[in-house]
């Protein structure tokens, strides 16, 4: 199964889109994917605790109680992952930061054992605006990955300009996530 993850609040926007395009190029590839949607899911940010390290630096987990626990979990049994960001301030929106800085508090210092090593993950940066802000997003994102120990593939920026274009070329790099060698 591949996870895609989403994160922008608009439903029915240009990140939605990018969504539902790794979706088509998954299950042409003859494979489960599911669509997560961290705003739905209303993820929270870290709370920072103890003296900068909670239990995620021992136990591996997060005290929030919300729904990243489950989504942790869930990561263990993924073939691979698609991550799709609007930018915002040349930045992933808060809720994918909020994920992905308690998933690498928690994961990151198990090295070759995170639960997303070894796994193909392709980036999506979603620019509605100028466009200005898409390589950052993307390298920030990159970064995280390679805390996580997992294997960025494909670092994929869209706007405005070239949606239905660069729509297609996600669809096709999430299909490559599993039949490129
Ligand atoms: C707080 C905020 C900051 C933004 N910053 C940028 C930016 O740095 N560069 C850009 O091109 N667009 C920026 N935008 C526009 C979003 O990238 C644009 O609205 C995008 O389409 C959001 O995706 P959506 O259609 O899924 O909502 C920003 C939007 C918001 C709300």
């Amino acid at each position: 199964m591949y996870l895609i993850i989403t994160s922008s609040p608009n439903t029915d926007g240009l990140t939605a889109a990018c969504g539902r395009a790794a979706l088509r190029g998954i299950e042409q590839a003859g494979k489960t994917g599911e669509i997560f949607d961290l705003c739905a899911n209303k993820i929270q940010a870290c709370l920072v605790c103890g003296n900068g390290w909670g239990s995620c630096l021992d136990e591996h987990r997060c005290v929030i109680e919300d729904g990243f626990t489950a989504l942790q979990t869930r990561l263990k049994d993924i073939e691979g992952l698609v991550l799709i960001t609007p930018v915002y301030w040349g930045q992933q929106s808060e809720r994918l930061k909020y994920f992905c800085d308690r998933l690498r508090r928690c994961e990151a210092r198990k090295g070759d054992e995170s639960i997303l090593a070894g796994k193909k993950v392709n980036l999506v940066a979603a620019a509605g605006g100028t466009g200005n802000g898409t390589v950052s997003c993307l390298t920030d994102m990159e970064l995280w990955c390679r805390h996580m120990r997992a294997v960025p593939f494909e670092r994929i920026g869209v706007t405005k300009y070239t949606r239905e274009a660069m729509l297609a070329v996600i669809e096709r790099a999430s299909n490559a996530l599993i039949t490129a060698s």
